[in-house]
């Protein structure tokens, strides 16, 4: 018997989830079903059950009224494989990524994915809670600094410790694989915390950090002798260092592909909610500074009235899962210091437990 946490409408989980009991997953001719023995809590997972019902669905979710299974992250054993399904095989131990728009959720006993999902074989000495902490956040920063931000994944001896990024928000659940990846391809650090995580973060391998709660951000990163950086990498979704975006950002001519200023939060603070106003505010300032961005090659910097047309690049960024993100995984986990498990909570117990 399978039992999946539902909900149908919007509003907070702690009070929309319903825990269902059904049959068992049985996987479509390119799909695997997998046990699941742990799965992760993102932002997201919350953010997208009480968001507006058009942005709901402009994000491939299911519309309200239908039940949705909540969650993208999973880890376990491959249970049955479909006829088209066959590189993979039952009782093997995997952890990926579901697509946004798939039909349900990890938040359940057994998960139906597509043969194709953003995922991989599980590394032995990598717990269940570790490996469903990884996929969406390690997927959401590698895209960030890899994809965006043009750094590669494996520099040479010569590229190591030649470039350096600032993560803001280096002590929360992106924050803190962002650090991790950063150094494993060898850049240098610099990331904001409050004072009691900047032990952590430092442990985890930042190499200069700055309290956000006592410094204006965007100021003392210029100082910085790291700066200025390849990546601004924005994990808060604050506005305190983009006033700073082009004394920040790095200009290199010959590498005209690097210094962008990355945001995978947009304005916003995390955990708030956002209606119509707000969206359109949110989405208007962010798409603004986005062409300012492209313009900034056109614009010379003689141009009195260039800050008005220009700034450096600047980009939202939605985590997209790829296979072949969650395969450098177990190269990732080389370097990396620790897989941070923030709290653990057991399936029975998640709506008193996980959604507070
Ligand atoms: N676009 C995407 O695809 C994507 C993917 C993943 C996540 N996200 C978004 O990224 C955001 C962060 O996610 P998360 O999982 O990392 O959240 P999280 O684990 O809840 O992060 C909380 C951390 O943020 C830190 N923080 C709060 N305000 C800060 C500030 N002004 N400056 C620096 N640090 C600050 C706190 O640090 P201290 O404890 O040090 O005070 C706390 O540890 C969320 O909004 C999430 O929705 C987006």
């Amino acid at each position: 018997m399978n039992q999946s946490w539902q909900y149908t409408r919007q509003g907070m989980l702690s009070e929309t989830l319903e825990k269902v009991e059904g049959p068992i997953p049985t996987p479509a001719s390119e799909e695997i079903v997998v046990r699941v023995k742990a799965i992760s809590l993102n932002p997201i997972d919350y953010k997208l059950a009480s968001f507006p019902a058009y942005i709901r669905r402009g994000m491939g979710a299911r519309p309200y009224g239908e039940p949705s299974v909540p969650c993208f992250d999973f880890a376990g054993v491959v249970h049955s494989v479909g006829s088209g399904a066959g590189e993979w095989t039952e009782g093997e131990e995997v952890f990926g990524r579901i697509v946004r728009s798939a039909a349900s959720g990890s938040m359940q006993r057994y998960v139906a994915v597509s043969s194709s999902t953003a995922m991989t074989r599980k590394p032995a000495g990598l717990s269940w809670e570790q490996a469903a902490a990884i996929p969406l956040v390690y997927m959401t920063v590698y895209g960030c600094l890899v994809n965006i931000g043009h750094l590669p994944f494996k520099p040479t001896e010569q590229e190591k410790g030649k470039r350096s990024v600032l993560i803001l928000g280096g002590s929360g659940g992106a924050g803190t694989q962002a650090i991790q990846l950063a150094k494993a391809m060898g850049l240098n650090v610099v990331t904001t915390c409050s004072k009691s995580s900047d032990e952590m973060v430092k442990k985890l391998g930042a190499d200069e950090t700055i309290d956000y709660r006592t410094e204006n951000v965007g100021k003392k990163a210029t100082t910085s002798k790291y700066a200025p950086f390849a990546v601004v990498l924005d994990c808060v979704g604050g506005t305190d260092a983009i006033p700073y975006m082009d004394q920040l950002l790095l200009e290199d001519p010959k590498h005209p592909e690097l210094g962008v200023y990355v945001s995978i939060s947009g304005d916003l603070p995390p955990h708030e909610p956002m209606q119509l106003g707000s969206a359109i505010m949110h989405v208007g300032r962010q798409t603004l500074r986005g062409i300012r961005g492209s313009l900034n090659p056109y614009i010379p910097s003689w141009f009195p009235l260039r800050p008005w047309f220009a700034n450096k690049r600047y980009q939202f960024y939605l985590s997209v899962p790829e296979r072949r993100m969650m395969e450098t995984v177990p190269a990732f986990l080389e370097h990396a210091k620790e897989v941070l498990v923030d709290e653990v909570f057991d399936f029975e117990v998640t709506l008193e437990g996980g959604f507070r």
